[in-house]
């Protein structure tokens, strides 16, 4: 399959400089777009594996761009183009979520090997999202031995006898869809459906229509009667997950069903009773929503008859050594491949990272590691995580890890511009620092200084 980049730059020399390189160098396709209102309408078509973009754009800029599709299409990688020496314009699209930036002009070689490593990733990435996408969510996936995780099993037992609308919380990756199958594996419905709609992926005019179902000519397109996700689900549970991202309107029809237990198709004047079991779910702080006015309070209070807090990862540690066993072997049947162990050093390692994504971080991680993994254990060469001090960052407060994390970027952004930089100067010196650092109009004594703070070894140029 061939590789879809996508180049978006005003300055047409650049994109087709881009496409002249880049197509014959790695087999990919380049598509161009001269805008980023005009990479919108391209992405909302097809599917590309990376997009290219430069910062500085007249109407939508880059970072405008970067925003849309990071919230379009968040697994999208993204590199930006950036002018020479613009350091604080690098620092912030890595902070936007950029995968990696390129400063114009630049060099063939540094173009080809920067966009393969993101071409890589991006493929990667893809992979691993396939393997996770067809699992079947297990109810009897969801363990843990530590107490925070009893205290959820007690729950979930207890409320799974009755029919109670739940309203389940919790970080993103904590669990929510597997406690919500749970429920409904454990309550007497259990052999009727069970429908999970993931609100935030449906927009909103399409949503209401989904759920309730619609009648013939309730709108252009709707040439026939269609039932809706609560019909579907009728005598058995409908869970509607991340339902802190739904706007006032649904909020306000939603309320309606919890209160009458009745809906009204699209476009219909007739009132349909419906036997359904609300689960709901978010990783938004509800209460906050409420005082921001974003989230009905009349609303909040009929889902939260009876709420479940999934506690993070990093509260219950106790549980990673199980978790991770549990899902390498789960990974290595579905990959068919054989067991594998996961070694000491590397479970010592997951137990002290503070998994801001809590399970489902731990998850990729581990299927990063059985894909890399030569043999029957898991070491740390095949794991994408390094022993930073992570500990020290789980003690901090959010903004101290901000400032960190904005550090550790500009540090980074400095020490690869920096290396290619002087790497590029020093090479055509032939390795003569004087000579090197007359290029950079810099004095030897400056230069050397920051070669030595960023480990540029001049014998590497000679
Ligand atoms: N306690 C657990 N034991 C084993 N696996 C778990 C546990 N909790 C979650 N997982 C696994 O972690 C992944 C994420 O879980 P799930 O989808 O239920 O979380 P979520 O809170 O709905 O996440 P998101 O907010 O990202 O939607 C799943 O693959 C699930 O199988
Ligand atoms: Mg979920």
């Amino acid at each position: 399959m061939t590789a879809q980049i996508l180049v978006v730059d005003d300055e047409t020399d650049m994109t087709r400089l881009l496409q002249r390189t880049l197509e014959p160098e790695l087999g990919c396709k380049v598509t161009m777009a001269f805008s980023g209102e005009m990479a919108l309408d391209i992405l909302d078509q097809t599917a590309f594996d990376l997009v290219v973009c430069d910062i500085k754009m007249p109407g939508m800029d880059g970072f405008e761009l970067l925003d849309r599709i990071k919230a379009g299409y968040p697994d999208l990688t993204v590199v930006m183009l950036t002018a020479f020496g613009n350091i604080e314009s690098a620092v912030k699209a890595i902070k936007a979520g950029a995968y990696d930036f390129i400063a114009k002009p630049f060099e063939r070689e540094e173009i080809i090997f920067k966009i393969q490593k993101a071409l890589e990733r991006s493929l990667l990435l893809k992979e691993n999202k396939r393997l996770l996408k067809d699992r079947e969510a297990d109810p009897h996936d969801l363990i843990g031995k530590s107490e925070p995780m009893q205290r959820v099993f007690d729950q979930i037992r207890m409320v799974a006898a009755s029919d109670v609308t739940v309203l389940i919380t919790g970080e993103s990756g904590t669990g929510k869809d597997l406690t919500a199958r749970s429920i409904h594996a454990l309550s007497p419905r259990r052999e009727e459906a069970f429908i999970s709609v993931n609100c935030p992926t449906i927009p909103e005019f399409i949503l209401e229509s989904e759920l309730f179902g619609y009648k013939k000519g309730a709108f252009t397109n709707a040439t026939q009667d269609r039932d809706g996700l609560f019909q579907e689900a009728d005598k058995g549970t409908i869970f509607l997950d991340e339902i802190g991202d739904i706007g006032p309107s649904i909020q306000t029809k939603l309320l309606r069903v919890l209160q009458e237990k009745e809906i009204k198709p699209l476009g219909d004047t007739k009132i349909r009773k419906v036997d359904v079991r609300i689960i709901a779910s978010t990783n938004r702080n509800l209460k906050q929503k409420m005082a921001d006015n974003e989230f009905r309070q009349d609303f909040f209070y009929r889902l939260n008859v009876l709420p479940i807090e999934l506690p993070p990862l990093r509260d219950r540690i106790m549980d990673i050594p199980m978790i991770a066993d549990h899902l390498v072997a789960k990974h290595c049947k579905k990959m068919k491949k054989d067991p594998k162990t996961i070694s000491e050093p590397v479970m010592d390692l997951l137990m002290k990272q503070p998994w801001p994504g809590n399970v489902r971080e731990l998850e990729n991680i581990l299927v990063q590691g059985i894909l890399y993994s030569k043999d029957d254990t898991l070491r740390l060469a095949d794991i994408p995580i390094r022993d930073m001090d992570e500990g020290k960052k789980r003690s901090m407060d959010p903004s101290a890890m901000e400032t960190l994390s904005y550090k550790t970027a500009k540090e980074k952004i400095l020490k690869e511009f920096n290396h290619s930089y002087i790497g590029a100067r020093l090479s055509m010196a032939g390795g003569n620092i004087t000579r090197a650092a007359g290029m950079c109009e810099m004095d030897r004594q400056a230069l050397q200084q920051i070669m030595k703070r960023y480990e540029i070894d001049p014998d590497k140029f000679r």
